[in-house]
Order: C-alpha cells, then sequence, then structure tokens
C-alpha cells in the first residue's frame, strides 16, 4: 500500500506508478465513519480499523486460475518469514508473469524486495533486486532513485557511487554525479592472458565518460606477443587491427606486456599491490598434454595473485560455461575451487559476462589461445569473483565455509560428479545463481595508496 490518489472515497491501493490494483467503494459498514488506520498486511490484504472494528479487505485476482492463485498465496505467506528471499520472489515473480506476460507485478516485487533488504541493512541482497528491478525497466530511473534514498544514509559510500553512475547513464545529467568523481584513482587492475585486448578496449570504452582515469590503472599482459606471430594470410587483416589496438592502447596510457606468466606474477611485479586481478577465459595449448599440465595453472595463478594482494582485494576468473553439463567441467578443469580454497579466496560474486545475444562488454571477442580468431561455440560466459580472506581454511572445512561466511556474501554450493563422501576438491565445481551487478572502479574512500 503506497498512497491513495483522487478517486471517490473508499478505499484504493494504488501502486507506485498509481495504478489502481484494489478498489473497494464506500459500503453500508463504513458509511459516515471515520476510518482511523489501514495497515497493509503481509499476504497483500488490508486491515481498516474503524469504529472499533476491523474489517479485512482481501484483493481477489479473479483473472488467475485457481492454481496460480493459490502458489502466489502461499509463496506469500513463506515470505513472511523471509521478506529479503529474492528466490522467492523470483518464483512469485515467474508466476505473476506466466499469468500475464506484461504484468507490473514481477517488477513492483523486486522494488518491495529491495525496500525490505534494505531496511534489515543487507545491502548485498538489496543491490540483487535493485538489479532484477531495472533489468525489467532498463530505462526507468525509479530503483536507482528508491536505493539512493535508503544507501545515502548509510556509510557504503562506494555502492552509493554505483547507484550514481547507473542513474547518470540512463538521465544524462551532470548533476546526478557526485562532484570529485572524474579526477578519482581508479583500482589497479592487472589483466592476464589478454589475447587479442578487445577486452582492456572494451572495458575503457564502456567506462570512457564516468572513469576516464581507468586506463591508466590498467596493466594489460599476456604470456604470448600473438601479433609479433606470423600468422596465416586470412589472418593477416585481423592481426593489422590487433597491432593497431595495442598501440592504441599504449597511447592511451595501459600499460600492455608481454611474456608475463600467470603463474609467475608475484615475481614479475614483486612488491607491487593489485586490487584487482582478472583472466578471462584461461586455456593454454589445445594439446592433449598441454591441457593436462595447464590444470595446474589457475591453482598456481591464485597462489602467485595471493602475493599480491591484501585481504578483501579481488580476483576475477570468466568461464566459458555453455551449456548443459558443460559448466561444471568448465570448472572442474581450471580447478576453481581447488585454486581459490587453497590460496585463501572466497568465492563473492558470480556474474553474466556475456551471452550470443548479451554481452557486458559490447566490443570484446573472445579468442582462441595464440589466434585472432573468436571462439564461436556459443553459450554463456560467467565471471567468478573471488575475494582474498585473512585466513586460509583447512580443505576440508572449507566445503562448509559458504554456510558459517558472512550471510551478507554470496552463497553458493560446492559440488562434485564424484560421489565419494569427501570428493578432492580437485573435482569439485560451485553451483549458485548468477548475478547481474556492475563493478565498482573506483579507488577506495580511505584514499589508502597502493
Ligand atoms: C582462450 S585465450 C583467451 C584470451 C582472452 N582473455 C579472451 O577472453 O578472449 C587464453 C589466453 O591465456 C593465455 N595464457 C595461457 N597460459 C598462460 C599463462 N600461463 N600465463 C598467462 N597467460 C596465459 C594465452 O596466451 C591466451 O591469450
Amino acid at each position: 500500500m503506497y498512497a491513495t490518489n483522487t478517486r471517490d472515497s473508499g478505499i484504493h491501493v494504488v501502486t507506485r506508478d498509481g495504478k489502481i490494483v484494489f478498489t473497494e467503494s464506500v459500503k453500508e459498514f463504513l458509511k459516515d465513519k471515520k476510518i482511523d488506520s489501514l495497515k497493509e498486511l503481509g499476504d497483500g490484504s488490508v486491515a481498516v480499523e474503524c469504529s472499533r472494528s476491523i474489517f479485512i479487505l482481501k484483493p481477489q485476482m479473479l483473472s488467475m486460475r485457481k492454481n496460480v492463485y493459490d502458489t502466489i498465496k502461499r509463496l506469500k505467506k513463506n515470505l513472511r518469514s523471509d521478506p529479503t528471499d529474492l528466490e522467492l520472489y523470483s518464483k512469485l515473480a515467474k508466476r505473476y508473469m506466466e499469468n500475464d506476460p506484461i504484468s507490473e507485478e514481477p517488477y513492483q516485487l523486486y522494488l518491495s524486495g529491495l525496500e525490505a533488504a534494505a531496511k534489515s541493512s543487507n545491502f548485498y541482497q538489496a543491490r540483487r533486486f535493485y538489479e532484477k528491478a531495472r533489468q525489467i525497466k532498463p530505462t526507468c530511473s525509479e530503483p536507482c532513485q528508491l536505493f539512493l534514498s535508503y544507501v545515502k544514509i548509510t556509510p557504503y559510500k562506494q555502492l552509493m557511487r554505483r547507484i550514481h553512475l547507473d542513474l547518470f547513464a540512463l538521465t544524462k545529467v551532470a548533476n546526478d554525479l557526485p562532484n570529485d568523481l572524474k579526477s578519482r584513482r581508479c583500482k589497479t587492475r592487472l589483466l592476464i592472458g589478454e589475447g587479442d585486448f578487445s577486452f582492456t578496449s572494451s572495458l575503457i570504452d564502456k567506462h570512457e565518460v564516468t572513469h576516464p582515469n581507468l586506463r591508466k590503472a590498467i596493466i594489460a599482459t599476456d604470456l604470448k606477443a600473438t601479433h609479433l606471430q606470423k600468422l596465416s594470410k586470412d589472418q593477416d587483416k585481423k592481426k593489422k587491427v590487433l597491432e593497431k589496438r595495442i598501440v592504441d592502447l599504449k597511447q592511451c596510457g595501459v600499460n600492455v606486456l608481454f611474456g608475463v606468466d600467470a603463474k609467475e606474477i608475484h615475481q614479475t611485479f614483486k612488491g607491487r599491490r593489485f586490487k584487482r586481478i582478472q583472466w578471462n577465459c584461461p586455456f593454454g595449448e589445445s594439446t592433449s598434454t598441454a591441457r593436462k599440465e595447464f590444470t595446474d595453472t589457475i591453482p598456481k595463478f591464485f597462489q602467485s595473485c595471493s602475493r599480491l594482494q591484501l585481504p578483501n582485494d579481488r580476483v576475477h576468473i570468466t568461464l566459458m560455461q555453455k551449456s548443459d553439463e558443460y559448466w561444471k567441467e568448465r570448472q572442474i578443469e581450471n580447478r576453481i575451487v581447488h585454486g581459490s580454497a587453497t590460496a585463501g579466496y572466497r568465492l563473492i560474486r558470480k556474474r553474466s559476462f556475456g551471452t550470443p545475444d548479451k554481452k557486458r562488454y559490447p566490443n570484446y571477442t573472445h579468442v582462441k589461445t595464440n589466434t585472432t580468431k573468436p571462439y564461436n561455440a556459443g553459450g554463456e560466459e560467467n565471471e567468478f569473483i573471488f575475494e582474498k580472506t585473512d585466513t586460509v581454511l583447512p580443505v576440508d572445512s572449507y566445503r562448509k565455509s559458504c554456510k558459517l561466511m558472512d550471510s551478507h556474501k554470496k552463497i553458493y554450493a560446492i559440488k562434485s560428479n564424484n560421489a565419494t563422501r569427501k570428493p578432492p576438491l580437485e573435482e569439485c565445481y560451485f553451483e549458485c545463481s548468477t548475478d547481474e551487478d556492475s563493478s565498482d572502479y573506483y579507488e577506495s574512500d580511505s584514499g589508502e595508496e597502493l
């Protein structure tokens, strides 16, 4: 229940955008009586206190099939015990959409979830509701305004900046951006195995207006210099594009380096700290021996990262996940569970990096190792984001750690196809939902030097 409008006297439930979803005109029992209070109950009914009596008015969704209506009623009841449970909201939203594909209800539901989560100071969850609402109405600034109204009274400055940036992207009103933003430094990023460097370039382009200093904060690397290699004739043109891209990146302030081995970065960059280290689609050579050898690479990479990072710094790894069961196989081949656990990293997010129809970085092309050839297998790429913790947990307790750690962070399960009771972490994969949020490239508010 959000507001009333100028209708005749009676009880009207009006959504935020002024749509009347329930109306009860003045009836005999209410005639000439003063309404003392109105209260929305958890199941959507309205309690009306009047002349020392309470009336419960229950909106009926007449056009809805009985079984859909019953499911919705049951889900709403479950929501009462946890009004911030995103999964329940998503199930509810699905039911509403099945009944009416253009229903406004899912959007309103996610806004309510946002408010419920923000009121209980669960800003991780509130952000997920926020992203869901934005996905439904990508051009609407209401989720930004609503989320901002809660975040601005908290110490979460980075989150506030993020929402301001989202708002600016919609309105292009400079006042929507905090004053000092453009001159801010960005977090130092080390990009590994960049291949054709289209990710580096796309990342900079995407944030050009809001993060002009991002380019200077990036060191983009690869093990081999593909642009110096002899490629087949049909790749000549692409090689020229790659050469030009590298020159452009260097000219705009990116530090581009070759011969950087992911397993040795603690030596290459000894004494430096990188708050963000990212490797998209790690892969070595295609021979079976090389693939077998590569299984050690990610665990060694994590170990190497941990010597350049402090607690709360992050490692991003993007993996081609395709569909069916391939996503598990790819995680196991890359040993992200084993690598992160043994180096003291915890998974904090998994988010969509790109599908054939929707790319997070529009000009990025995922290329095969040592080539400029796109990897055309289609499917979905997911970005796994790990945060360095201050303890390396004993391997056995790692499986349970997802339950023990901060409930404001991502919940995931560690699973295996191996049916034994305690399968080795090398054979495990993460199972968890995919988030839709975006990164924060700005340096933290503490002004701490790198
Ligand atoms: C499948 S390609 C992906 C390229 C690019 N990141 C992308 O997403 O299209 C894998 C990349 O990892 C690089 N690579 C393989 N082993 C590496 C290692 N030990 N250290 C650094 N880079 C490595 C390869 O040179 C190649 O560019």
